[in-house]
Protein backbone atom coordinates (compact mmCIF):
# COMPACT_ATOMS: atom_id res chain seq x y z
CA UNK A 1 0.00 0.00 0.00
CA UNK A 2 1.23 3.61 -0.60
CA UNK A 3 1.96 5.39 1.78
CA UNK A 4 -0.91 8.03 1.83
CA UNK A 5 1.08 10.70 4.08
CA UNK A 6 2.49 13.50 1.28
CA UNK A 7 5.01 16.11 2.79
CA UNK A 8 6.49 17.23 -0.62
CA UNK A 9 3.64 18.53 -2.36
CA UNK A 10 0.82 20.56 -2.08
CA UNK A 11 -2.01 18.25 -1.20
CA UNK A 12 -5.00 18.03 -3.56
CA UNK A 13 -8.94 20.18 -2.15
CA UNK A 14 -10.35 17.08 -0.89
CA UNK A 15 -7.25 15.94 1.20
CA UNK A 16 -6.48 19.09 3.85
CA UNK A 17 -7.21 18.49 7.29
CA UNK A 18 -9.50 21.22 8.12
CA UNK A 19 -9.12 24.93 6.97
CA UNK A 20 -12.75 25.32 7.17
CA UNK A 21 -13.04 28.93 9.25
CA UNK A 22 -9.49 30.41 7.02
CA UNK A 23 -11.50 29.15 3.97
CA UNK A 24 -15.07 30.78 4.98
CA UNK A 25 -12.96 33.72 5.70
CA UNK A 26 -11.41 34.32 2.90
CA UNK A 27 -14.17 33.50 0.51
CA UNK A 28 -16.61 36.26 2.10
CA UNK A 29 -14.14 38.83 1.89
CA UNK A 30 -13.69 37.94 -1.78
CA UNK A 31 -17.11 37.99 -2.73
CA UNK A 32 -17.16 41.44 -1.14
CA UNK A 33 -14.57 42.30 -3.74
CA UNK A 34 -12.14 42.70 -0.34
CA UNK A 35 -8.57 41.75 -1.62
CA UNK A 36 -6.75 39.29 1.44
CA UNK A 37 -3.05 38.46 2.38
CA UNK A 38 -1.63 35.10 4.16
CA UNK A 39 1.72 35.24 5.56
CA UNK A 40 2.99 32.57 6.78
CA UNK A 41 6.40 30.52 7.47
CA UNK A 42 7.54 27.93 5.00
CA UNK A 43 5.75 24.84 4.57
CA UNK A 44 2.42 25.92 6.66
CA UNK A 45 -0.28 25.23 4.17
CA UNK A 46 -0.71 27.96 2.34
CA UNK A 47 -0.40 26.66 -1.43
CA UNK A 48 -3.16 23.71 -0.09
CA UNK A 49 -5.47 26.66 1.04
CA UNK A 50 -5.29 28.11 -1.83
CA UNK A 51 -5.73 25.27 -4.03
CA UNK A 52 -8.58 24.34 -2.09
CA UNK A 53 -9.67 28.28 -2.00
CA UNK A 54 -9.86 28.39 -5.55
CA UNK A 55 -11.60 24.75 -6.36
CA UNK A 56 -14.96 26.49 -3.77
CA UNK A 57 -14.78 29.67 -5.22
CA UNK A 58 -15.53 27.99 -8.48
CA UNK A 59 -18.08 25.55 -7.54
CA UNK A 60 -19.52 27.00 -4.97
CA UNK A 61 -19.59 30.50 -5.94
CA UNK A 62 -19.08 30.85 -9.42
CA UNK A 63 -15.98 33.06 -9.35
CA UNK A 64 -13.27 32.19 -11.85
CA UNK A 65 -10.31 31.15 -9.98
CA UNK A 66 -6.71 32.54 -11.73
CA UNK A 67 -4.00 30.72 -9.51
CA UNK A 68 -0.57 33.20 -9.96
CA UNK A 69 2.47 30.76 -8.64
CA UNK A 70 5.02 33.35 -8.64
CA UNK A 71 7.85 32.00 -6.77
CA UNK A 72 11.01 32.22 -8.47
CA UNK A 73 10.05 34.48 -11.41
CA UNK A 74 12.83 36.85 -12.49
CA UNK A 75 11.41 39.06 -14.97
CA UNK A 76 8.46 41.40 -16.41
CA UNK A 77 7.82 38.79 -19.56
CA UNK A 78 7.54 35.79 -16.63
CA UNK A 79 5.19 37.43 -14.51
CA UNK A 80 2.99 38.11 -17.48
CA UNK A 81 3.27 34.63 -18.57
CA UNK A 82 2.55 32.96 -15.44
CA UNK A 83 -0.60 35.71 -14.95
CA UNK A 84 -1.34 34.49 -18.28
CA UNK A 85 -1.22 31.03 -17.53
CA UNK A 86 -3.33 31.59 -15.06
CA UNK A 87 -6.51 32.57 -16.78
CA UNK A 88 -5.89 30.20 -19.32
CA UNK A 89 -6.18 27.38 -16.30
CA UNK A 90 -9.10 28.97 -14.85
CA UNK A 91 -10.92 29.42 -17.93
CA UNK A 92 -10.33 26.28 -18.98
CA UNK A 93 -14.26 24.92 -17.77
CA UNK A 94 -16.82 23.87 -20.67
CA UNK A 95 -17.97 27.16 -22.15
CA UNK A 96 -15.22 29.35 -20.57
CA UNK A 97 -12.80 28.21 -23.01
CA UNK A 98 -14.13 30.34 -25.48
CA UNK A 99 -13.66 33.49 -23.32
CA UNK A 100 -9.88 32.80 -23.23
CA UNK A 101 -9.39 32.38 -26.83
CA UNK A 102 -11.57 35.54 -26.91
CA UNK A 103 -9.26 37.43 -24.39
CA UNK A 104 -5.75 35.48 -25.53
CA UNK A 105 -6.36 37.04 -29.20
CA UNK A 106 -6.80 40.20 -27.82
CA UNK A 107 -4.12 40.40 -25.38
CA UNK A 108 -1.67 38.79 -27.37
CA UNK A 109 -1.63 41.20 -29.94
CA UNK A 110 -1.06 44.21 -27.96
CA UNK A 111 1.59 42.82 -27.00
CA UNK A 112 3.30 41.86 -29.62
CA UNK A 113 3.20 45.84 -31.31
CA UNK A 114 3.59 47.23 -28.14
CA UNK A 115 1.23 49.86 -26.25
CA UNK A 116 2.44 53.10 -26.60
CA UNK A 117 2.67 55.58 -23.84
CA UNK A 118 3.52 53.16 -21.13
CA UNK A 119 6.22 54.02 -18.45
CA UNK A 120 9.28 52.07 -18.61
CA UNK A 121 9.53 50.54 -15.04
CA UNK A 122 13.32 50.21 -14.24
CA UNK A 123 15.39 49.57 -17.25
CA UNK A 124 17.10 46.34 -16.59
CA UNK A 125 16.21 44.51 -20.37
CA UNK A 126 16.95 46.31 -23.55
CA UNK A 127 14.53 48.85 -24.56
CA UNK A 128 12.44 47.61 -26.64
CA UNK A 129 11.73 44.04 -24.77
CA UNK A 130 11.38 45.81 -21.72
CA UNK A 131 8.54 48.33 -23.40
CA UNK A 132 6.98 45.13 -24.65
CA UNK A 133 7.24 42.75 -21.45
CA UNK A 134 5.56 45.86 -19.48
CA UNK A 135 2.99 45.96 -22.24
CA UNK A 136 2.11 42.52 -21.59
CA UNK A 137 2.28 42.71 -17.83
CA UNK A 138 -0.30 45.15 -17.97
CA UNK A 139 -2.56 43.26 -20.82
CA UNK A 140 -2.09 40.49 -17.98
CA UNK A 141 -2.84 42.47 -15.31
CA UNK A 142 -6.43 43.75 -17.26
CA UNK A 143 -7.82 40.39 -17.41
CA UNK A 144 -10.34 40.36 -14.69
CA UNK A 145 -11.91 43.43 -16.62
CA UNK A 146 -12.17 41.36 -20.26
CA UNK A 147 -13.07 38.54 -18.78
CA UNK A 148 -16.12 40.32 -16.14
CA UNK A 149 -17.59 41.93 -19.50
CA UNK A 150 -17.66 38.84 -21.30
CA UNK A 151 -19.07 36.27 -18.87
CA UNK A 152 -20.35 38.59 -15.81
CA UNK A 153 -18.78 36.81 -13.16
CA UNK A 154 -16.18 37.66 -10.67
CA UNK A 155 -12.59 36.72 -10.65
CA UNK A 156 -11.03 35.50 -7.78
CA UNK A 157 -6.77 36.22 -8.45
CA UNK A 158 -4.81 34.28 -6.50
CA UNK A 159 -0.82 35.54 -6.04
CA UNK A 160 1.37 32.90 -4.38
CA UNK A 161 5.21 33.39 -3.26
CA UNK A 162 3.71 37.20 -4.19
CA UNK A 163 7.09 38.55 -2.59
CA UNK A 164 9.00 37.59 -5.02
CA UNK A 165 7.12 39.87 -8.27
CA UNK A 166 10.26 42.28 -6.63
CA UNK A 167 12.99 40.04 -7.67
CA UNK A 168 11.68 40.22 -10.95
CA UNK A 169 11.68 44.22 -10.74
CA UNK A 170 10.80 46.49 -8.31
CA UNK A 171 8.23 48.43 -8.48
CA UNK A 172 5.87 46.45 -10.01
CA UNK A 173 3.72 46.10 -6.89
CA UNK A 174 2.81 49.96 -7.83
CA UNK A 175 2.28 48.40 -12.00
CA UNK A 176 -0.17 45.92 -9.88
CA UNK A 177 -1.70 48.83 -8.03
CA UNK A 178 -2.52 50.73 -10.89
CA UNK A 179 -4.51 47.82 -12.05
CA UNK A 180 -6.27 46.73 -9.34
CA UNK A 181 -7.57 49.82 -7.74
CA UNK A 182 -10.16 49.80 -10.06
CA UNK A 183 -11.07 46.20 -10.44
CA UNK A 184 -13.71 46.06 -7.11
CA UNK A 185 -16.63 45.09 -8.96
CA UNK A 186 -14.61 42.66 -11.54
CA UNK A 187 -11.78 40.67 -9.11
CA UNK A 188 -10.85 40.22 -5.87
CA UNK A 189 -7.22 39.50 -4.90
CA UNK A 190 -5.57 36.98 -2.42
CA UNK A 191 -1.97 37.73 -1.98
CA UNK A 192 -0.17 34.89 0.19
CA UNK A 193 3.74 34.90 0.79
CA UNK A 194 5.92 32.66 2.68
CA UNK A 195 8.32 35.55 4.19
CA UNK A 196 5.58 37.43 6.56
CA UNK A 197 8.50 39.98 7.22
CA UNK A 198 8.96 41.06 3.34
CA UNK A 199 4.76 40.75 3.20
CA UNK A 200 4.42 42.73 5.70
CA UNK A 201 6.25 45.88 4.35
CA UNK A 202 4.73 45.63 1.32
CA UNK A 203 1.67 45.54 2.73
CA UNK A 204 2.34 47.95 6.16
CA UNK A 205 4.48 50.47 5.11
CA UNK A 206 3.08 53.74 4.02
CA UNK A 207 5.12 54.64 0.97
CA UNK A 208 4.56 51.11 -0.82
CA UNK A 209 1.58 51.46 -3.36
CA UNK A 210 -0.03 48.29 -1.75
CA UNK A 211 -0.28 49.93 1.81
CA UNK A 212 -3.38 48.84 3.57
CA UNK A 213 -4.46 47.31 0.44
CA UNK A 214 -5.75 44.00 1.58
CA UNK A 215 -7.14 42.60 4.64
CA UNK A 216 -4.29 40.17 6.65
CA UNK A 217 -5.99 36.42 7.35
CA UNK A 218 -3.85 34.51 9.80
CA UNK A 219 -2.93 30.68 8.63
CA UNK A 220 -1.85 28.73 12.22
CA UNK A 221 -1.23 25.37 13.02
CA UNK A 222 -3.68 22.46 12.42
CA UNK A 223 -5.80 21.65 15.01
CA UNK A 224 -4.55 19.07 17.07
CA UNK A 225 -7.59 16.82 17.52
CA UNK A 226 -8.32 17.55 13.66
CA UNK A 227 -4.91 16.00 12.94
CA UNK A 228 -4.86 12.97 14.33
CA UNK A 229 -8.86 11.97 12.89
CA UNK A 230 -7.34 12.71 9.60
CA UNK A 231 -4.34 10.43 10.26
CA UNK A 232 -5.95 8.05 12.26
CA UNK A 233 -8.39 7.33 9.42
CA UNK A 234 -5.49 7.00 6.84
CA UNK A 235 -4.12 4.46 9.01
CA UNK A 236 -7.21 2.51 9.25
CA UNK A 237 -7.58 2.32 5.39
CA UNK A 238 -4.23 1.14 5.10
CA UNK A 239 -5.06 -1.33 7.44
CA UNK A 240 -2.44 0.07 9.92
CA UNK A 241 -4.49 0.24 13.05
CA UNK A 242 -1.43 -1.03 15.02
CA UNK A 243 0.10 2.61 14.66
CA UNK A 244 -2.81 4.26 16.09
CA UNK A 245 -1.36 4.50 19.11
CA UNK A 246 0.90 6.70 18.62
CA UNK A 247 -0.85 9.47 16.90
CA UNK A 248 -1.51 11.43 19.96
CA UNK A 249 2.00 11.68 20.87
CA UNK A 250 3.35 12.14 17.62
CA UNK A 251 0.93 15.13 16.80
CA UNK A 252 1.75 16.94 20.11
CA UNK A 253 5.05 16.65 19.22
CA UNK A 254 4.78 18.37 15.80
CA UNK A 255 2.24 20.81 17.84
CA UNK A 256 -0.01 21.28 14.57
CA UNK A 257 2.92 22.35 12.00
CA UNK A 258 1.42 21.15 8.75
CA UNK A 259 3.84 19.90 6.74
CA UNK A 260 5.89 19.03 9.72
CA UNK A 261 2.71 16.84 11.20
CA UNK A 262 2.80 14.78 7.44
CA UNK A 263 6.41 13.94 7.63
CA UNK A 264 6.26 12.24 10.59
CA UNK A 265 3.35 10.62 9.72
CA UNK A 266 4.93 9.47 6.75
CA UNK A 267 7.65 7.97 8.73
CA UNK A 268 5.57 6.67 11.09
CA UNK A 269 3.35 4.67 8.36
CA UNK A 270 7.25 3.34 7.56
CA UNK A 271 7.64 1.08 10.60
CA UNK A 272 6.15 -2.20 11.85
CA UNK A 273 2.93 -1.83 13.72
CA UNK A 274 4.04 -3.98 16.68
CA UNK A 275 7.21 -2.05 16.98
CA UNK A 276 6.89 -0.23 20.93
CA UNK A 277 9.99 1.82 19.49
CA UNK A 278 7.76 3.14 16.17
CA UNK A 279 7.28 6.63 17.01
CA UNK A 280 11.68 6.48 17.92
CA UNK A 281 12.02 5.30 13.82
CA UNK A 282 9.68 7.63 13.10
CA UNK A 283 10.66 10.91 14.47
CA UNK A 284 14.54 9.49 13.54
CA UNK A 285 13.29 9.41 9.80
CA UNK A 286 11.93 12.94 10.00
CA UNK A 287 15.05 14.40 11.19
CA UNK A 288 17.24 12.77 8.82
CA UNK A 289 14.79 13.83 5.79
CA UNK A 290 14.44 17.12 7.15
CA UNK A 291 18.45 17.62 8.10
CA UNK A 292 19.67 19.55 4.97
CA UNK A 293 16.88 21.73 5.35
CA UNK A 294 17.54 22.81 9.43
CA UNK A 295 21.03 22.77 8.80
CA UNK A 296 20.74 25.77 6.36
CA UNK A 297 18.05 27.46 8.49
CA UNK A 298 20.73 26.87 11.51
CA UNK A 299 23.95 28.39 9.26
CA UNK A 300 21.59 31.61 8.57
CA UNK A 301 20.84 32.44 12.24
CA UNK A 302 22.85 34.54 14.23
CA UNK A 303 25.04 33.58 17.36
CA UNK A 304 22.41 34.91 19.25
CA UNK A 305 19.25 33.87 17.60
CA UNK A 306 20.71 30.47 17.83
CA UNK A 307 21.30 30.02 22.10
CA UNK A 308 17.51 32.16 22.20
CA UNK A 309 15.95 29.00 19.96
CA UNK A 310 18.36 27.11 21.82
CA UNK A 311 16.81 28.64 25.27
CA UNK A 312 12.94 28.09 23.98
CA UNK A 313 13.63 24.60 23.07
CA UNK A 314 14.79 23.68 26.50
CA UNK A 315 11.64 24.89 27.75
CA UNK A 316 12.08 29.02 28.24
CA UNK A 317 8.91 30.42 27.03
CA UNK A 318 8.92 33.64 28.88
CA UNK A 319 12.22 35.07 27.46
CA UNK A 320 12.75 37.67 29.69
CA UNK A 321 12.69 35.88 32.98
CA UNK A 322 16.05 35.97 34.83
CA UNK A 323 16.23 32.21 34.24
CA UNK A 324 15.76 32.81 30.36
CA UNK A 325 18.55 35.45 30.85
CA UNK A 326 20.73 33.16 32.54
CA UNK A 327 20.24 30.35 30.00
CA UNK A 328 21.20 32.62 26.73
CA UNK A 329 23.83 35.06 29.11
CA UNK A 330 22.14 37.97 27.12
CA UNK A 331 21.43 41.16 28.08
CA UNK A 332 17.54 42.00 28.63
CA UNK A 333 17.20 44.67 25.78
CA UNK A 334 18.93 41.62 23.32
CA UNK A 335 17.37 39.52 24.08
CA UNK A 336 14.26 41.64 23.48
CA UNK A 337 15.68 42.75 20.15
CA UNK A 338 16.19 38.99 19.18
CA UNK A 339 12.98 37.95 20.09
CA UNK A 340 11.39 40.38 17.66
CA UNK A 341 13.61 39.46 14.80
CA UNK A 342 12.99 35.91 15.40
CA UNK A 343 9.18 36.25 15.60
CA UNK A 344 9.21 39.07 12.33
CA UNK A 345 11.36 36.28 10.80
CA UNK A 346 8.55 33.66 12.06
CA UNK A 347 11.09 31.20 13.62
CA UNK A 348 9.09 31.49 16.67
CA UNK A 349 5.09 32.33 17.34
CA UNK A 350 3.73 34.53 19.95
CA UNK A 351 1.17 33.02 22.10
CA UNK A 352 -1.40 34.84 24.01
CA UNK A 353 0.16 36.37 26.96
CA UNK A 354 3.21 36.96 25.36
CA UNK A 355 4.82 33.73 25.58
CA UNK A 356 6.92 31.86 22.79
CA UNK A 357 6.88 28.98 20.86
CA UNK A 358 9.21 27.09 18.43
CA UNK A 359 7.10 27.39 14.82
CA UNK A 360 9.17 24.47 13.52
CA UNK A 361 8.97 21.34 16.30
CA UNK A 362 12.21 19.67 14.17
CA UNK A 363 14.61 23.04 14.61
CA UNK A 364 13.88 22.60 18.31
CA UNK A 365 15.18 18.91 17.93
CA UNK A 366 17.91 20.40 15.82
CA UNK A 367 19.33 22.90 18.11
CA UNK A 368 19.64 19.98 21.14
CA UNK A 369 21.29 17.53 19.36
CA UNK A 370 21.93 18.40 15.61
CA UNK A 371 22.49 14.84 14.25
N1 LIG B 1 -4.58 21.49 5.47
C1 LIG B 1 -3.63 20.56 5.44
N2 LIG B 1 -3.90 19.31 5.81
C2 LIG B 1 -2.95 18.37 5.82
N3 LIG B 1 -1.68 18.57 5.45
C3 LIG B 1 -1.36 19.78 5.06
C4 LIG B 1 -2.31 20.84 5.03
N4 LIG B 1 -1.69 21.93 4.58
C5 LIG B 1 -0.43 21.57 4.34
N5 LIG B 1 -0.22 20.28 4.63
C6 LIG B 1 1.05 19.54 4.55
O1 LIG B 1 2.11 20.49 4.45
C7 LIG B 1 2.85 20.33 3.24
C8 LIG B 1 3.18 21.68 2.70
O2 LIG B 1 1.99 22.30 2.26
P1 LIG B 1 1.99 23.44 1.19
O3 LIG B 1 2.89 23.11 0.06
O4 LIG B 1 0.56 23.75 0.92
O5 LIG B 1 2.63 24.62 2.08
P2 LIG B 1 3.21 26.01 1.61
O6 LIG B 1 3.04 26.93 2.78
O7 LIG B 1 2.63 26.41 0.32
O8 LIG B 1 4.75 25.62 1.44
P3 LIG B 1 5.93 26.41 0.67
O9 LIG B 1 6.42 27.40 1.66
O10 LIG B 1 6.94 25.33 0.36
O11 LIG B 1 5.32 27.01 -0.56
C9 LIG B 1 1.98 19.47 2.34
O12 LIG B 1 2.75 18.60 1.55
C10 LIG B 1 1.17 18.66 3.34
O13 LIG B 1 1.91 17.55 3.72
MG1 LIG C 1 3.52 26.97 -1.47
Amino acid sequence: MQNPFLYDRPLPPDQLVDRTAELEQLLQLARAGQSTRIATPRRFGKTTLLGALAETAWSAHEMIPAYVDLSGVTTVDDVALRIDHAYEQGLDRGKLRAVWRGVRRRGTANARFGVPGIAQVGGGMGAPSAEVALARLHDALDLPRLVHARTGQRCLVILDEFQDLLTAEEGLDGVLRSHIQHHSAVASYVFAGSEPSLMAALFGDRRRPLFEQARSVALGPLPLADLADWIDERLDAAGREGLREHVDTAVSLVGGHPQRAMLLAHFLFEQDDDDPDALDGALEGARREARDGLAQTWRALSVAQRRVLGAVARGHDRLLTVAALQATGHAKSTQSAVRRQLLDDAHLRELPGGAVQLVDPLLGLWTTSPQ
